[in-house]
């Protein structure tokens, strides 16, 4: 999608020994070369190494548990590569497409750290009825792309030979030919991949570059290569569409707000559109209601839900898949200044429903209501909309889940089972109807804070207001989005998540 982006490619095993590359990476599961012998391409390896790595696990030293790395130094004529890396799997009754996935994002760290611009890696397979190969493939593809993603493009570069390396290849070494669905599965996982560090950048960016202005251009720019319908109304059309929730939140910015609306239509003609509805607020302050000055600079993070709903429509321009998705992204600051909103104001919505706004800083939903009721001329088969919403579902959930919530049961097993496969996880909170006392308002329809209590529900209960009967499925991302990069293919900052879910997702839908 990039011309910096890490290139995969699947290679025929045979002939390891003499594949010159300057990193190998070799797999190896618990237990292999202890009680069992080493296999396949470790086997091979060993032997042409001497012995050196059967050695190792018979000392003791390397047992094969998932995280372990070992580096060797092959002599000269024992082997091509320059390298090898040896990383245990863990245990192979419990090997799934995670597994791999974090295999291959330390694979290409420790490139990056050895200054390798290419590796080869080489992972087993295992028959334990988990994961077959095509899934595998896939998840090693990702992690590799994932994993070589690195946020850098506003530093300067340091001179000389300093100059810290990029990995642009990776060669993922399969035993004997190379079957179709391998392929597929590479490509998959490129896209998938490349579309997930596509919201990274967006993410990333800060609040001065990422504008609502940038993120229409970055729209406009999909839907130039792609050949997408793209919609963008700014301050003069969303007047007279009369988005008065939208609106509200950008009165007090300089940057002129837009509702983006991207049009993937490659679904079999009559049929009803799946629609994302993305959080495209680039920088959150707080407004009136202003946050505390700690950790502010995370709130360029707040336009994460919008640009995961970008890089998905990127993902479906580049898969083709056939089916109709329609993209909506209310995009905003949310700043202070003479003409502000205040606590106290009373909105009209783009649906007609009056709001009152108790907390300036629960300006995601107003945007949101907006954008959810554009959705609605879509006619949509379902709606799903994706924000960092709440303070309270970082509480609740931390950052191993996204909360989910929404009027349709199994719509939400739906976004759950996805999510599940690619390891971006959501978890539901109940929407019971005595939540929706709490943003009740004295003087208009509808409040925008039902305060601390269940701040994660109350929310989702502002934004079903807007939905109507819809299947809907609202994902609360505000602990997932962006965190400090523990995960092998992750790294500090934005995580682009849930990108790779909503195109699981998306593709579970196809026919
Ligand atoms: N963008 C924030 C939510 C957020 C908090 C995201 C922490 C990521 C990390 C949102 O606009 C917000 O301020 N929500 C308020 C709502 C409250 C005033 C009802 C919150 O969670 O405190
Ligand atoms: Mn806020
Ligand atoms: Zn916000």
């Amino acid at each position: 999608m990039d011309e910096k982006a890490l290139e995969v490619i699947l290679v025929h095993e045979d002939g390891v020994v003499d594949h010159g590359t300057p990193l190998l990476v070799v797999g190896v599961f618990e237990g292999d070369g202890g009680s069992s012998e080493l296999k396949g391409v470790a086997h091979t390896v060993d032997e042409a190494l001497g012995g050196q790595l059967s050695a190792v696990v018979r000392r003791g030293d390397f047992s094969g548990r998932e995280g372990q790395a070992l580096l060797l130094y092959p002599r000269s004529g024992e082997l091509s590569a320059d390298r090898v890396m040896v990383i245990g799997l863990g245990d192979p009754a419990r090997a799934d497409a995670e597994r791999y996935r974090r295999a291959a994002g330390s694979s290409v760290k420790q490139a990056v750290r050895l200054g390798a611009e290419q590796l080869t890696v080489s992972f087993p397979f295992p028959e334990n009825g988990r994961v077959g190969p095509e899934v595998i493939i896939r998840s090693i593809a990702e992690g590799l792309i994932l994993g070589a993603y690195v946020f850098d493009e506003l530093k300067s570069e340091p001179a000389g030979d300093a100059k810290p390396k990029r990995v642009s290849l990776a060669e993922v070494l399969v035993e004997g030919s190379v079957p179709e669905e391998m392929e597929a599965g590479i490509r998959l996982g490129q896209v998938m991949a490349n579309a997930e560090n596509l919201a990274k950048r967006l993410g990333n960016l800060p609040g001065n570059i990422a504008t609502p202005t940038c993120l229409a251009e970055t729209a406009r720019g999909i839907s130039k290569k792609y050949g997408m319908k793209v919609e963008i109304l700014g301050r003069k059309e969303l007047e007279r569409e009369k988005m008065g929730a939208l609106l509200a939140v950008s009165q007090g910015s300089e940057e002129e707000p837009f509702l983006i609306v991207l049009e993937h239509r490659k679904g079999p003609s009559g049929g009803r559109p799946l629609v994302l509805v993305g959080k495209g607020l680039t920088f959150d302050s707080g407004g009136i209601s202003i946050k505390t000055a700690a950790g502010m600079e995370e709130m360029k993070f707040d336009m994460s839900g919008g640009a995961a709903v970008l890089a998905v429509m990127a993902a479906l321009g580049e898969l083709e898949l056939p089916i109709d998705v329609i993209g909506i992204v209310p995009t905003s600051e949310n700043l202070i200044s003479g003409r502000a909103m205040k606590p106290g104001d009373i909105l009209r919505s783009h649906l007609g429903k009056t709001i009152e706004v108790v907390n300036t800083d629960a300006e995601g939903r107003l945007i949101l209501a907006d954008g959810l009721s554009w959705a609605r001329r879509y006619d949509p088969a379902a709606i799903v909309d994706i924000a960092t919403l709440t303070g309270a579902a970082v509480i609740a959930l931390g950052e191993h889940a996204s909360a989910a919530l929404g009027n349709d049961d199994s719509l939400i097993d739906e976004i759950r089972a996805a999510g599940e496969r690619v390891h971006e996880r959501v978890w539901p909170l109940p929407m019971f109807d005595e939540y929706r006392d709490q943003i009740r308002s004295d003087y208009a329809d509808i409040k925008n804070s039902g305060g601390r209590p269940a701040g994660t529900i109350t929310g989702a209960w502002f934004l079903r207001e807007f939905v109507g009967e819809t299947p809907w499925v609202h994902l609360d991302v505000a602990g997932t989005a962006y965190g400090d990069g523990k995960l092998p293919y992750r790294s500090k900052g934005s995580t682009g998540v849930p990108t790779r879910l909503l195109i699981e997702w998306i593709r579970s839908r196809v026919d």
